[in-house]
């Protein structure tokens, strides 16, 4: 069956800032004729020296190298605030909307952005964080999040958040990696009526790090933190006491912005790392475009910092963009369903950004808590992070946007900086569960995952790879070159390979089919599973661990772990709890699997290799499709496993 498509409205397309036609020529002069393309659109941007370079760039394994206005001079936290004081200083520029519907939210202007940045600055100067330093963000969703990023940005500092919910031994790990001189962390965090004590956490992860690094404390909650003389500083306090004006410092535009830690299929997450000019100038346009966003909207990601979502938009392209964009400190169903509701009518929120996840979260809510709360303010839906079911896209469109709001799927990675494939609201028609057509310069193609040839025709399935740069794209693993190459560039060559499976239709839509390697999404976030794996088998009992995704009904993947024990130990309910617990503090709540499974043996070849394929299958209830396992050194074992699968309970 053809699934149904969505033509944009005519009323929505004649005040879209571009048509159909419009995104056709605008797309086909992009891939025709990049440098002049992206010559014109950096020049949104404002810069100190203007570039005459536009873009140098090499997929050829061996080389990579990629730079866009490399010699240009811009300072990104000048863009975002500087630029827009005179027409916009007392615009808000955040929505702060915190944890508990009863606190009042805070409108921050322009011009309060900038006395909170350049003070954040000065703190940073002062605690000896110069040009190209490492600071550690640990914070939860709060302003000063958002001051800590632009204070860097305005230093030339490099951030790296770590999403709050990682434990201390996940945080020490990056903190480590970059070289962090100063980590930025928070009493407590408040989120969905529940506290997480950051400092706590922060001062565990510092244990085994440097004792050189320097601590900064966001006294948010006020509650009662230890403090240790020397290390620790009130960074509210000192702010009051700093300049609030700091020079933005001129930086290059390959100079780096930030670098942020995600999972691969394998080893330890990676530090991808973005720069200046290139990413803003991406971020900006694919806000603009994607969102329809126009002067004076009040637009809402209700992404996390921590994830790059929440760099890319809430804070980067929206602001660079002159916008009010809203920060959000809880989650979805706290104090009830109806809570993302409820701040959209508040704020007359214009546009609305989330993931499949929370969507399928609330629609088990039903749609009284929807119904409660006047959206009429809503133009444009978005959703980000895996693939969206037609039950959630049809539950979006139909009762959140009551059929009047295009849904955009935007697809993209921590690696794209931003949006890859999206529709363009009022210009591309939608079909539910299609990312649709790519953006402006971004050349998508399918190839055959085993020839690595790509296929020409317009319906096509296999993996999916870039042809060539865009100005979002990462440009190195923080301190490993080579592991960038390798992990991007290195099995199809001339490519950059997204680890995504997809299928073009007849149309020439793009339809994710989900990662091709061994990371699985968990709620519309990336875990690698040899870092589970690796969790686990750190645990005394346990001999050796397979994890991989299943089906999730609300997470869309869950994470399923098959678990050998060592000889000694008795498999028992409260040995798995123990195990849960363990991967928590391991890694961070959102690692903890969903289901263990004791594996008295695990599907091996004779060679000793572990046959995930059977076990994915089993996980995901097809055992019908096994394929070959007579190669298994003890067939045996997968009866066994399938026997006593989270199906067969
Ligand atoms: C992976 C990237 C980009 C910010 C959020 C996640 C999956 C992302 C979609 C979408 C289908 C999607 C892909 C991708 N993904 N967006 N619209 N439809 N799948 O960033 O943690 O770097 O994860 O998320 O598998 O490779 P990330």
């Amino acid at each position: 069956m053809t699934p149904k498509s969505y033509a944009p409205s005519p009323a929505f397309t004649a005040s879209a800032h571009i048509d159909r036609a419009g995104y056709d020529e605008m797309y086909a002069r992009s891939v025709s004729d990049p440098v002049g393309f992206w010559g014109e659109m950096g020049k949104t941007l404002d810069w100190i020296t203007p570039y005459t370079q536009v873009k140098n760039t090499t997929f050829d394994f061996g080389r990579v190298d990629i730079q866009w206005y490399s010699d240009g001079v811009l300072n990104v936290s000048a863009n975002c605030i500087d630029r827009h004081l005179p027409k916009r200083s007392l615009q808000t520029a955040i929505i702060f909307e915190p944890d508990d519907p009863e606190t009042p939210a805070q409108h921050i202007t322009y011009k309060e952005l900038s006395d909170k940045v350049n003070r954040f600055a000065n703190v940073l100067l002062s605690q000896g964080v110069m040009r190209g330093d490492r600071v550690v963000i640990y914070l939860p969703m709060i302003p000063e999040a958002a001051y800590a990023m632009l204070a860097c940005a305005r230093i030339g500092a490099i951030h790296s958040i770590v999403f709050a919910g990682f434990s201390p031994d996940a945080l020490a790990n990056r903190i480590n990696d970059s070289g962090a001189k100063v980590v930025i962390t928070a009493d407590h965090a408040p989120r969905g009526g529940r506290s997480t004590p950051l400092k706590s956490n922060t001062d565990a992860a510092l244990l085994h790090c440097s004792d050189k690094v320097r601590c900064l404390v966001v006294k948010h909650t006020g509650e009662q933190t230890s403090w240790v003389q020397g290390r620790d500083v009130d960074v509210k306090y000192l702010m009051e006491h700093a300049s609030p004006e700091c020079p933005p410092r001129p930086m290059n535009a390959e100079d780096p912005l930030f670098v942020l830690y995600t999972s691969g299929s394998t080893g330890k997450p990676k530090g991808v790392v973005h720069t200046s000019g290139g990413y803003l100038t991406y971020a900006a346009l694919t806000h603009k475009y994607v969102f329809d966003y126009h002067d004076g909207d009040v637009f809402w990601c209700t992404a996390d910092v921590g994830w790059v979502t929440g760099h890319s938009y809430i804070i980067y392209g929206p602001l660079a963009n002159g916008a009010t964009t809203v920060m959000f400190e809880g989650v979805p169903t706290y104090p009830d369903a109806g809570r993302f509701w409820q701040v959209c009518e508040k704020h007359k929120v214009n546009q609305f950004y989330t993931a499949p996840t929370a969507l399928r979260a609330l629609m088990a809510h039903g749609n009284a808590p929807v119904e409660k709360y006047d959206l009429s303010s809503i133009k444009v839906l978005g959703t980000v992070g895996e693939p969206i079911n037609p039950e959630a896209w049809n539950w979006y469109n139909d009762v959140v946007g009551k059929g009047r709001a295009p849904i955009v799927d935007t697809w993209w990675q921590t690696e794209t900086g931003g949006h890859l494939l999206a529709p363009l609201p009022g210009a591309v028609a939608t079909k539910p569960g299609s990312a649709t057509l790519p953006f402006f310069g971004v050349q998508p193609v399918i190839l055959d995952a085993t020839s690595g040839e790509e296929i020409t025709t317009t319906e096509a399935e296999g993996v999916l790879c870039l042809k060539d740069s865009w100005p979002g794209q990462m440009r190195t693993v923080w301190g490993d070159h080579e592991r960038f190459q390798e992990t991007y560039f290195q099995q199809y060559k001339g490519y950059y390979f997204s680890g995504d499976g997809c299928r073009r239709d007849a149309d020439g839509y793009y339809w994710i089919t989900g990662r091709v390697d061994d990371v699985i999404n968990v709620s519309g976030h990336r875990m690698g599973t040899a870092e589970v794996e690796s969790a686990l088998v750190a645990h005394a009992a346990v001999a050796e661990a397979a994890v991989v995704g299943y089906p999730h009904e609300i997470k869309g993947q869950g994470i399923y772990a098959y678990v050998t024990l060592m000889n000694d130990q008795e498999p028992s309910d409260a040995l798995k709890k123990e195990l849960e617990v363990w991967v928590r503090t391991e890694i961070g709540p959102i690692a903890k699997p969903d289901f263990i499974q004791w594996a008295p043996g695990l599907p091996k070849t004779r060679s000793g290799k572990i046959m995930r394929r059977i076990l994915r299958k089993i996980a995901e209830n097809d055992t019908g499709s096994m394929g070959d396992i007579s190669t298994l050194a003890d067939p045996s074992v997968v009866e066994d496993l399938i026997g006593n699968s989270i199906y067969n309970q």
